[in-house]
């Protein structure tokens, strides 16, 4: 199954909203299989914000992410990129639809209380930046089969 990298950005965790944001994945039906709180240092942000390196915001985003800690989780479920991302809702607070995330408890274009992996290959980065292997859970859901199609389930 695919996984998905979430973090409860500094400004979520000041407000109180780490509960809030792992409840939602966690009664959409993904599967919790890391969480960490650390604080973030320049070398993972160097590497985890390389797109936007040459952004007039760039030094901004990179103080605020070092500004306290954050609250690092992987989550596992069937398209899980997509569907967490769609579930967080777009980058400028204000603007996003209500009932995700982000449209309903933020309004600001950078402080926007949370992260989600773009992308397959971007997850299995960030991973491998955040999460030692033994920080990794295989454990059994038992309830994946009310949650799933036996099918779906088994074709990843
Ligand atoms: P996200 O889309 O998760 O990843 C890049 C982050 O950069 C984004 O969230 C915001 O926190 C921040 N960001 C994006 N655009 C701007 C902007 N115009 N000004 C300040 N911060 C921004």
């Amino acid at each position: 199954m695919e996984r998905s990298v979430v973090l409860v950005k500094p400004d979520g965790v000041q407000r109180g909203l780490i509960g809030e944001i792992i409840h939602r994945f966690e009664r959409k039906g993904l599967k919790l299989i890391g969480i960490k709180m650390l604080s973030l240092s320049d070398a993972i942000l160097d590497e985890w914000y390389a797109h936007h390196k040459d952004k007039p915001f760039f030094g901004g985003l990179k103080s605020y992410m070092k500004s306290y800690p954050v609250v690092a989780m992987l989550w596992e479920g069937k398209d899980s990129v997509a569907t967490i991302r769609k579930m967080i809702g777009i980058t400028k607070a204000r603007d996003a639809e209500p009932g995700t995330i982000r449209g309903d408890f933020a309004m600001s274009q950078q402080y926007n209380l949370v992260h989600a992996s773009e992308s397959v290959e971007i997850a299995k980065k960030e991973e491998m930046l955040i999460f030692n292997k033994d920080e990794v859970f295989n454990w059994d859901k038992k309830d994946l089969q009310d949650v799933y199609l036996k099918d779906e389930i088994g074709d990843a």
